[in-house]
């Protein structure tokens, strides 16, 4: 029986190999969502982020096809990724015949303030397929309220709002608490130090309302989702509290040790 729900402690590309031998070579995530390092020298536990352009490169060759030898017929690949290497992973996505259906750009706001350029704001999130005629897309349960609902009173209106566009920005009620006050701002923040749901031992922790958005409308409940890059732990939580199972996988000792901590408590954080 396949290891669900847990998080793994491992290289990503090493696991996943056993993972797949364990079940004799059959793919078994129905969805994948990676946060690798962005190589832009950001301090891990046990991670090196700053290594040659051409050995990063090589690598997520590597561990973009340990994902997809695991990808099931019907799965999708989620890839969140700074600007320095997203031209690389769309390039690696189509060697590696995946299907690109979204180029997404997460807004957020809390952005690092800059003096002598503009201050970045964004992570994009390239959102594969395996195969483009075979995906699941639940729009029903991700829809958000229409211009022709709110502003046109227009009666053609879908009743349940429109599929949000690929720039990412939340509303107000669906972004931290510490952040609702403020409802003329309509981004969808990181998760900044003060947070609620900052769990306090990781600097990249991503918002679950993120991670919700893509398990509610690329998964079904029972679905397994996996993450190679756990990190905090975010998507373990997320799947866990919508009803998926996960497969987390995370270099850093310590980075699991916590992370099974915040993972035991994950399904009061909705
Ligand atoms: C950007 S962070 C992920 C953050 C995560 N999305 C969250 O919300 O907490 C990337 C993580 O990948 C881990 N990592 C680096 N190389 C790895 C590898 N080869 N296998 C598994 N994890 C790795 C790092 O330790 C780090 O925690």
């Amino acid at each position: 029986m396949a290891k669900e729900d847990t998080v793994i402690q491992g290289d990503c590309i090493e696991v996943l190999a056993e993972e797949l031998r364990r079940r004799n070579g059959k793919p078994f995530a129905d969805l994948i969502f990676a946060d690798p390092p962005f190589n832009i020298g950001y301090v891990y536990d046990k991670y090196d982020d700053k290594v040659e352009h051409d050995e990063y490169v090589r690598w997520t060759r590597q561990w973009m096809q340990a994902c997809c030898e695991v990808l099931t017929e019907h799965g999708s690949f989620w890839v969140a990724i700074g600007d320095d290497y997203v031209a690389e992973v769309r390039i690696i996505g189509r060697a590696l015949n995946l299907v690109m259906r979204n180029w997404i750009i997460w807004y957020y706001t809390f952005g690092q303030n800059t003096r002598k350029k503009f201050a970045r704001s964004h992570t994009h999130i390239i959102y594969f397929v395996k195969n483009d005629k075979n995906f699941i897309f639940n729009d029903e349960v991700i829809r958000v309220p229409s211009a022709r609902q709110t502003t046109y009173n227009d009666k053609r209106a879908h009743p349940k709002g429109k599929v949000p566009d690929d720039t990412w920005i939340l509303r107000p009620a669906e972004m931290p608490e510490a952040f609702r006050a403020d409802e003329d701002t309509w981004q969808f923040s990181r998760v900044c130090g003060t947070f609620k749901e900052r769990a306090g031992f990781h600097g990249c922790q991503m918002p679950e309302k993120l991670l919700e958005r893509i398990i509610l409308v690329a998964s079904n409940p029972g679905d397994l989702v996996l993450d190679p890059f756990s990190g905090s732990g975010t998507t373990g939580a997320a799947a866990a509290a919508l009803g998926r199972r996960y497969l987390a996988i995370e270099i850093s000792e310590n980075y699991v040790r916590q992370s099974r901590t915040r993972l035991k408590a994950s399904k009061t954080l909705f």
